[in-house]
């Protein structure tokens, strides 16, 4: 498959839509991608024909579920070039998958006057979960800044870097700002120090190569409804030797060995993280997805991205009265801005009637919003569908509802 944006667009029914009888434009990626025809009819074949619980039946639809649910696995092993299959654990999404690591790593590995690292530019569910296990262990919170430019102060993170930081846990692109954070240099300051890394890879899954092995981090994160598979569905990537030492999240089916009511010993990895029954069609969906995204070529994906991005950067660069909070020099598909003195909720109430879906609110980033004395930001967000043409339209968009709200 070559990239040709035609058929691309072609791939996705949901971009035929109208929507106030005018052509749909989706430029709200960040909050969840469309879907390919691939994953549907993945989905829809599933529960057509394939139906089965996975791991638990000995007839011949449960050893089909089963292999298809593990060559999932792999797939997502190999998409990440992590180490081990059995390094890959599929959960809801980012959100649980970073709960499972607060709660089962810090739980063991975090005790009194250590320290946590988070920054500035975290998503809730990257802020809220170090929150709680603090308090729970008696640890403190330290929160990396963000410079002007909205990237990670780098400086100040080797200086907040001490042999009391047990982990740092870190965005790899930032969902409002779209920063690319060098989660390769943070990976090795943190593990000088003898800090593990958790990386956030929710908005990354979709638009960077992640190579595992070689970033070296400890645990990284993403959701399948980010990079077009289904929502429900997501990974958790863990070091075998940290995910061995770790109790489980959850507790119940499939993650047992062997229960009596006085003891119970648990299933080896990657189950142990998997109590009951798995989203089994989400899985299938996500290996469609993954694979869709390799057919076409991520690197060519974020290359047509990119263009787009840039588009879209200039064209509302040279808006009169537009702030731009996406600034990084290193940055990727997030646009989010204001209409100076504007509340961004009327400012996207206006867009969406010429059809364009914008994100506008704290965008799951409260902190940014103080950061930045803003009740809320608007956002454009990219996929590999998006065109310049459907740029243009967002820009006269943001033109009319500047007129109307400004003038
Ligand atoms: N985290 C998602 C967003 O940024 C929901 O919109």
């Amino acid at each position: 498959m070559g990239f040709d944006i035609q058929n691309v667009r072609g791939n996705f029914p949901i971009l035929r839509r109208k929507v106030y009888e005018k052509q749909l434009v989706y430029l709200d990626n960040a909050a969840t991608t469309q879907k390919p025809d691939m994953v549907i009819d993945r989905l829809n074949n599933f529960y057509s024909y394939e139906n089965s619980n996975v791991h638990r039946g000995i007839h011949h639809l449960s050893q089909e579920a089963t292999a298809c649910f593990e060559e999932a696995r792999d797939y997502v092993q190999k998409f990440l070039n992590a180490h081990s299959r059995n390094e890959i654990i599929f959960t809801r999404g980012t959100t649980e998958s970073i709960n499972l690591v607060a709660q089962s790593f810090g739980r063991k590995f975090i005790n009194p006057g250590d320290e946590v690292l988070i920054s500035q530019m975290e998503h809730h569910s990257n802020i809220v979960p170090w929150q709680m296990i603090c308090e729970e262990r008696g640890a403190r919170l330290l929160v990396v800044p963000i410079t002007e430019s909205a990237e990670l102060n780098m400086k100040a993170f080797e200086k907040m870097l001490s042999d009391k930081t047990r982990i740092v846990a870190i965005t790899h692109v930032s969902n409002t700002l779209g920063t690319i954070n060098p989660v390769d240099i943070i990976v090795k300051l943190a593990h000088r120090v003898g800090a593990r890394v958790l990386i956030d890879g929710a908005q990354a899954i979709a638009h960077l190569p992640i190579d595992l092995q070689n970033l070296d981090c400890d645990f990284y994160c993403f959701s399948g409804h980010k990079v077009y598979g289904p929502t429900g569905i997501g990974v958790l990537y863990g070091k075998v030797e940290l995910l061995e030492e770790m109790l489980p999240y959850q507790c119940g089916g499939e993650m047992i060995s062997e229960v009596t009511f006085e003891k119970t010993t648990f299933n080896e990895l990657p189950y142990k993280f998997e109590a009951g029954t798995p989203n089994i069609a989400g899985a299938l969906g996500l290996h469609s997805a993954l694979l869709y995204l390799d057919r076409l070529g991520i690197r060519q994906a974020a290359a047509h991205e990119d263009e787009v991005f840039k588009y879209a950067l200039d064209k509302l660069g040279q808006i009169d009265q537009i702030i731009i909070y996406s600034r990084a020099q290193h940055k990727t598909t997030s646009l989010s801005f204001n209409l100076k003195g504007v509340h961004p909720y009327d400012v996207g109430s206006i867009i969406d009637k010429f059809a364009v879906a914008v994100r506008t609110g704290h965008l799951c980033t409260q902190p940014l919003t103080r950061i930045f004395q803003v009740p809320g930001f608007v956002r454009a967000s990219f996929a590999v569908y998006n065109t310049t043409e459907e740029v243009d339209i967002f820009i006269n968009a943001v033109i009319q509802a500047k007129s109307m709200l400004m003038s």
